[in-house]
């Protein structure tokens, strides 16, 4: 017993220590024989895995609207069961991920807050979570607190039971599957322009506490000949990590407040809404910008092809007569999200060259 004890004492020692290493020297511990195992930072994903999960998410979406096609979809991991662990509201990221995971016939359980869980009781999130590797073989997690995923996956990659750990969002810090679908969607859009290279985009709102901002700045460093436009008001500003990172990769940034003359000159404008749930009064922050919305008059003013985006929730950031514009993608950016996280799934449990070549 006492040994038993110390043993899990010494899984969870040396956290902090990993924790605060620069990422390049963390990310092998999330990859097993040249692929990756768990997926939790931006920076895990190169280009040619990015083209590989777009070219994988549009060959299932092509499977999925026959009954053949998703009869042997679904036939493919029906002996994998998956938890989701979200104990942060989300409705599409945990919607998506639940689809993405019946599209492949993955059986799904989920706690959706900690209040259900023996978290209540005062079990540490650390061992709620290995008590799920013991049910399942995929963790997908959300999470407020910063690193979480991260943690997670850590820890269970330290004992006899890892099973692969997905974040779906950490804290203000980052959503590396909202990242996928986010260049998926830009890919898509820009199909029939040459696709994401040499394009420009603006990110506009909160992007010190929008982590799917940070998440897909990192991925920028992947495409060739971007300019971002970081478009927010004073307090709002990228944080100096997500600058450091694009000077180090000599990607041009341009920081302004001055939304209307970005406007005309980019190809993608990416929205964000005030993350008021992250500030320390939130009812004293108003989430209202006006210079820094888009309206049905802006839709005048951008370029024909310039495509609007938008994680969501909304909330004032884009004016619902927009919607109906073919150039506002986000209807159509949550929907991606369902398909290149089944993509993703696909790859963790080693079916995706599978669906890619032998399912024509
Ligand atoms: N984009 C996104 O993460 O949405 P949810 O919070 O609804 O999951």
């Amino acid at each position: 017993m006492v040994q038993q004890k110390e043993e899990t004492i010494q899984i969870y020692r040396g956290w902090d220590e990993f924790y605060h290493q620069e990422i390049g020297g963390k990310l092998d511990i999330f990859s097993k024989n040249g692929r990756l195992f768990d997926v939790i930072f931006a920076q895990q994903f190169d280009r040619s895995f990015l083209d590989s999960m777009c070219s994988l998410a549009s060959q299932i979406r092509l499977l999925a609207k026959t009954k053949t096609g998703a009869d042997k979809l679904s036939g493919l991991l029906n002996h994998k069961r998956a938890m989701l662990y979200f104990v942060q509201p989300s409705t599409r990221t945990f919607i998506s991920f639940l689809n993405a995971c019946h599209i492949l016939g993955i059986k799904t359980s989920e706690i959706r807050g900690t209040t259900t869980s023996s978290e209540v009781k005062g079990e540490s999130p650390e061992d709620t979570i290995r008590t799920f590797a013991s049910y399942v073989d995929l963790i997908i997690a959300r999470h407020p607190v910063e690193g979480f995923a991260e943690k997670t996956a850590w820890v269970l990659n330290r004992t006899e039971r890892p099973v692969s750990v997905i974040n779906g969002g950490s804290g203000p810090d980052q959503h590396p599957t909202q990242a996928l679908l986010d260049i998926y969607t830009l890919e898509r859009s820009f199909e029939h322009i040459g696709g994401l290279d040499g394009k420009k985009i603006a990110m506009v709102g909160d992007l010190k506490r929008g982590r799917t901002v940070r998440s897909l700045s990192y991925l920028m460093k992947n495409y060739r000949d971007i300019q971002l436009y970081f478009v927010a008001p004073e307090v709002f500003r990228m944080k100096d990590d997500i600058k450091d990172f694009l000077k180090k990769h000599d990607i041009p940034f341009f920081e302004t407040e001055d939304f209307a003359s970005v406007k005309p000159v980019v190809d993608a404008i990416y929205m964000t809404r005030i993350q008021k749930e992250y500030a320390e009064t939130p009812s004293k922050e108003t989430d209202v910008y006006p210079e820094f919305h888009i309206t049905r008059d802006d839709l005048g003013i951008i370029q024909s092809h310039c495509i609007i985006m938008h994680p969501l929730p909304r909330r004032y950031e884009i004016e619902i007569e927009v919607d109906n514009d073919p150039r506002a993608v986000y209807w159509r950016q949550e929907r991606n999200g369902m398909w290149i996280r089944a993509a993703l799934i696909a790859y963790l449990f080693g079916v995706d060259e599978e669906i890619m070549y032998e399912f024509r």
